[in-house]
């Protein structure tokens, strides 16, 4: 019989039973506060793996100063009931001592790919999340990660990192789960009220536009780009950061006509919610 989910605080406890887990692992990094997102990407790998393990540990740098770590939403005991139901075999719930230990100063950076988009409004938070998922990796040792589209640099940047440093992992990027009416799911929705909750639908029908664009033949980057922001203006409540067209390889803007695979992405501020979502055309992650 298969046995019980458990749940792990400590590292030498997790060595223990990774050395005897089934293989292959796969690795589900989240911060918690699971969603139909997390929850399609556990669910692919439930199909795919013979041992799962969900790492769930919000993460302190990858937040700058300014951010939201202190409000981040969190609900264990909801999470494990969920992830019960999903039959993940491990939890590996890890202290931000455990993680950070005093003194800390070790850093895994990606340069170039984190210097658009996100990295380029969030200058430190890449750093943080590449240095929190080589250790999630080097704790767990999984042979597939699964990392979803809605973050697609995030997904870039650690494939990119996992080939640097030889890391023997897939990563495998999941479609972006969304609401009924298009919203990208996010632990960060339940900041919205309910005008904002209904502004928010404005990231998604910008990308869908120039989607449609782009399907009809659209191939100019900066008429997709304008079209996104014709909608995002549309919405008295989002304050947009950026709107951008680019190539997949690496993240930088197309100019004049696309010519391969291109990345559609907008990040907004919807009153204080910091909301991002995209869409790829011409190709896949
Ligand atoms: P978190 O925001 O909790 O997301 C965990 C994973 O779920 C990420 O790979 C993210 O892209 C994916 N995800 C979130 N919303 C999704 C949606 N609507 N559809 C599909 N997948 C979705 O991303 C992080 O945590 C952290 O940066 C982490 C990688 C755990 C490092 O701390």
């Amino acid at each position: 019989m298969k046995e019980l989910m458990q749940v792990i605080t400590s590292l030498p406890e997790l060595r223990k039973i990774r050395s005897h887990l089934a293989e292959p692992v796969g690795l589900v990094p989240t911060m918690g506060y699971l969603h139909e997102g997390h929850l399609s990407l556990i669910r692919k790998a439930r199909q795919e793996c013979a041992s799962v393990i969900v790492s769930i540990f919000v993460n302190p740098t990858q937040f700058a100063p300014n951010e939201d770590l202190r409000r981040y939403p969190r609900d264990l005991a909801h999470d494990l009931q969920l992830l019960k139901q999903e039959r993940v075999d491990i939890v590996w719930n890890p202290s931000p001592e455990i993680m950070y230990p005093t003194g800390y100063q070790t850093w895994v950076t990606v340069e170039e790919l984190t210097q658009t988009l996100e990295g380029k409004m969030r200058p430190t938070h890449f750093r943080g999340v590449t240095t929190v998922v080589s250790k999630l990796f080097n704790a767990t040792q999984p042979q597939r990660a699964y990392f979803g589209q809605k973050d697609a640099q995030q997904a870039l940047v650690v494939r990119r990192m996992t080939q640097d440093l030889n890391f023997p992992i897939e990563i495998i990027v999941c479609p972006t789960q969304r609401e009924a009416d298009g919203l990208a799911m996010s632990s960060r929705n339940v900041y919205l009220n309910p005008a904002e909750r209904q502004a928010a639908t404005v990231l998604s029908r910008a990308l869908f536009r120039a989607q449609g664009a782009y399907e009809q033949g659209e191939r100019n980057a900066q008429t997709l780009r304008d079209l996104m922001l014709s909608v995002l203006k549309t919405e008295p409540l989002a304050n947009v950061q950026y709107v951008s067209c680019a190539k997949i390889e690496d993240l930088r803007e197309w100019e004049g006509k696309i010519q391969g695979t291109a990345l559609l992405s907008l990040a907004v501020f919807v009153g204080q919610t910091h909301l991002i979502d995209n869409v790829v055309v011409g190709g896949s992650l």
